[in-house]
Order: structure tokens, then C-alpha cells, then sequence
């Protein structure tokens, strides 16, 4: 297995949910990590539970559907860590509704978010893992990814996309051991996506600490390895 240890990972929506819990688990690998989100306060929180575990951290917020705030934010971090071996495009929104219930602003703003986001994060990093022939590159996709549903149109459009940029991506940037992979998270305990949780068992259902598990483990995987998208099930699965 891999030491991830003097790593230096950004992760973007860092702020809560799987995002944070990837933080506090990474830093605990000994990985120094750079938060990012749209607003301030909960990045700072994170951050500072970061530092306790003995690694650097900074934060940075940029809303990820902003080309001009993306680039910014890639200067700011590159500049401080001179290079980013993990990104994990974790950032993402949610909303369900009919296919007509939602207004086109709605649909538009999901994609944006979900897709365009990792699409501009993905590009003000991708140069320098080329550089440097080394990189992971992890993109949150979900369960909404794989197959359609009932009012998830926008939803799961976006994150059917995610996963064809992945696969994309992943083909093409191999030869520079660059690793592309995408998580297809189902629902978790992260309270955030307003899942409705009344009839299942909630000690038995996977929590955002359980995924950012799986991560690590396929981080510290020989870089030969590329698993192109992974899961989990829980007990109440
Ligand atoms: N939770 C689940 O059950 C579940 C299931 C399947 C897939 N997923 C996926 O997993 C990822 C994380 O989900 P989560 O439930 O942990 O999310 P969450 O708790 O709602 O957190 C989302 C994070 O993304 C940030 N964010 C949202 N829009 C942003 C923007 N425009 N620019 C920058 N940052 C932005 C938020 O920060 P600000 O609000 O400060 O911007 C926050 O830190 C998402 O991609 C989601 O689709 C989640």
C-alpha cells in the first residue's frame, strides 16, 4: 500500500458532508489539505480540525460554476502548495423535482454546479499533474449516476455526465500516471441532500466517514490501479 503521507490534496465543497469528512480523514493519512467552498465559516471550522491533526491547511472560497474565481483560487493554492497531488471534486447540489416542476434556471444551476464545476476545477489543475506525470483525480458522482429515476432529471443528468468526463479523462491522461477515478455514492448520513431517512435504519446506514474510507483505500492502491467507479452498500442496501 501507498503512504499518502506529505501529500498535498485539494478537496472542493469542504465544508460539510462527505467533503469535510474527507478532509479530517485525509489529514489524518498525514495529507495536507486545501478546503474549498462557496462561503467562508464552515471551510474555517474544517480547517482548524484539520491543523490538530498535525497537517497544513488553507482555505479558499470560489464558487465552482466561476471560471474566473476557479483560476484565482488554483493561483492562490498553487502558489502555497506548490502543487496538488489529489483533487477530489467533491462539490455538488442537489434538487428533485418533475421534469416540469423545476424551473430551467434550477435545471441549469445543477448542471452547472455538478459538471461545469469539475469541468473548470479539473482544468486549472490538470497542467501541472501532466508536469509533474503524477496525480488522483476523484469526482463525487452518486448512485443518481448510474440510473434514472422519478423528478431527478437534473440531478441525474449532471451526474451521468460526471461520470462520462471520468471516463474520458481517465483514458486520456494514464499515460502521464495520472489516475481518474469517480465514487457513486447512494445516499449517506450526511443530513445535506434532505434525504428522507424516517424508514430505514439509521445505525445501519452509510455515513460520509464510510466513503472517505473507500477513497483512501483506492488512493493508497499501486497507481497501475484504476477503478473506474466505485460503491458501497450498506446493511439497510
Ligand atoms: N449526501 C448524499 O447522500 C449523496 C449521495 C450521492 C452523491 N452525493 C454527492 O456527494 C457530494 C457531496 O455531497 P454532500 O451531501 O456531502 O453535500 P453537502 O453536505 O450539501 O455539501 C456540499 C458542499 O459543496 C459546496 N458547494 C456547493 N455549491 C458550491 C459551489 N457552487 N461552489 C463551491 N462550493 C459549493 C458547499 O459549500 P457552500 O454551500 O459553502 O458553497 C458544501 O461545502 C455531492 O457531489 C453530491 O452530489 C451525495
Amino acid at each position: 500500500m501507498r503512504s499518502l503521507k506529505g501529500q498535498r490534496a485539494l478537496i472542493t465543497g469542504a465544508g460539510k458532508g462527505i467533503g469535510k469528512a474527507l478532509a479530517l480523514a485525509l489529514a489524518a493519512e498525514g495529507v495536507h489539505i486545501a478546503l474549498l467552498a462557496g462561503s467562508e465559516k464552515e471551510i474555517e471550522d474544517v480547517a482548524t480540525k484539520v491543523r490538530k491533526l498535525g497537517v497544513e491547511a488553507i482555505t479558499v472560497t470560489a464558487d465552482v460554476t466561476s471560471k474566473e474565481d476557479i483560476n484565482i483560487a488554483a493561483k492562490t493554492i498553487l502558489y502555497q502548495f506548490k502543487t496538488i497531488d489529489i483533487l477530489i471534486n467533491n462539490a455538488g447540489i442537489a434538487k428533485f423535482g418533475s421534469f416540469l416542476a423545476l424551473e430551467p434556471e434550477e435545471w441549469e444551476h445543477i448542471i452547472k454546479v455538478n459538471v461545469m464545476g469539475i469541468y473548470y476545477v479539473t482544468r486549472a489543475f490538470l497542467q501541472d499533474m501532466i508536469n509533474n506525470k503524477s496525480g488522483d483525480i476523484v469526482n463525487i458522482s452518486s448512485t443518481a449516476g448510474l440510473t434514472g429515476n422519478v423528478s431527478t432529471s437534473a440531478y441525474t443528468a449532471s451526474k451521468f455526465a460526471v461520470l462520462g468526463l471520468t471516463e474520458s479523462l481517465m483514458q486520456e491522461v494514464r499515460k502521464y500516471n495520472i489516475r481518474v477515478t469517480a465514487l457513486t455514492p447512494g445516499n449517506s448520513e450526511t443530513g445535506s441532500m434532505e434525504l428522507n431517512l424516517s424508514n430505514i435504519n439509521e445505525e445501519n446506514e452509510k455515513q460520509a466517514e464510510d466513503f472517505s474510507e473507500l477513497v483512501i483505500a483506492q488512493l493508497k492502491l499501486n497507481k497501475r490501479i484504476v477503478i473506474k467507479k466505485s460503491n458501497i452498500w450498506s446493511a439497510n442496501s
